[in-house]
């Protein structure tokens, strides 16, 4: 049977802080389908970062499912690449090394995923930069290096948490083009949490948008626009309609970060 990339069904997740309980998520339910490419907006403190986090295994939730691949979630898992705000790459070590990382603590063989990680090099744009160290990177290069590195396990399913939010209006829009790019090669099914209306409808499937906390969904907006798509397509009217709309949603509700 064919499962979705993600099902995730009634999930609750609350925080307590020294007994005071903070519900993040309330009853929030989505089905992604594989290879789908699907963003999420919300205001800031909506539970964007807790629902990537249930996602990737990183912290429990508290009630309802939540599947990858018809498997429940129980912890981190080989098949997921994650993209954080910062790259943290290590400073000691090269590029490549960094790039690396994730196949050494899986224990893959070291002599394939140096050539996978070459590869993912050339696919970023970094082949030349292979030996080199993050500090000589700049910011753009270095989250195109996490990239690779989310990328060298071969994982079915990419998260990513504001990854280009650290970024100059122009290096993130060269980073958009380069990821749907990267996207339309690899087929994964992404899910990026972003704060920018324009970067989640140029990149995605579908844009799903989330109420202030307690999270929820509260619109789930298909992007049908052609690709590959240009940076021209965001003067198209259907473009504009759609940031519109969504904009529209956030001032109904109280604002966005
Ligand atoms: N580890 C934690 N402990 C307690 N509260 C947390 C924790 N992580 C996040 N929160 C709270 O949960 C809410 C949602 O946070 P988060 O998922 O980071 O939101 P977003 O990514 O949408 O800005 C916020 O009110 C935040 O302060
Ligand atoms: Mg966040």
């Amino acid at each position: 049977m064919n499962h979705p990339a993600i099902e995730i069904r009634a999930l609750t997740k609350r925080y307590t802080n020294g007994g005071e309980a903070l519900v993040a998520l309330q009853s929030f339910d989505v089905t992604v389908e594989e290879g789908a490419f699907v963003a999420v907006v919300g205001p800031s403190g909506c539970g964007k970062s807790t629902l990537l986090k249930t996602l990737g295994g990183l912290q429990p939730y508290s009630e309802g499912s939540v599947a990858i691949r018809g498997e429940p979630v129980r912890g981190p898992r080989k098949d997921i690449g994650i993209v954080f705000q910062s790259p943290v790459l290590f400073p000691w070590r090269t590029v490549l090394q960094n790039v690396l990382l994730p196949a050494q603590i899986l224990r893959l063989d070291p002599a394939r995923h140096a050539a996978v990680a070459r590869e993912l090099l050339a696919l970023v744009g970094l082949a030349d930069f292979a030996s080199r160290y993050p500090w000589e990177l700049s910011g753009g290069m270095q989250q195109r290096a996490a990239l690779a590195r989310a990328l060298v396990n071969d994982p079915t399913l990419l998260l990513m948490d504001e990854p280009f939010g650290a970024l100059d209006a122009m290096t993130r829009e060269h980073m958009n083009v380069e990821l749907q790019r990267i996207w339309l090669e690899r087929r994964k099914t992404v899910l990026l949490i972003t704060h920018s209306i324009a970067e989640a409808v140029y990149l995605a499937d579908r844009v799903l948008v989330m109420s202030p906390r307690p999270g929820r969904l509260i619109d789930d907006i298909r992007i049908d626009l052609p690709r590959p798509r240009g940076l021209e397509v965001m003067a198209s009217p259907e473009f504009g309609a759609h940031v519109a709309h969504i904009r529209a949603l956030f001032n109904l509700r109280g604002g966005v970060d």
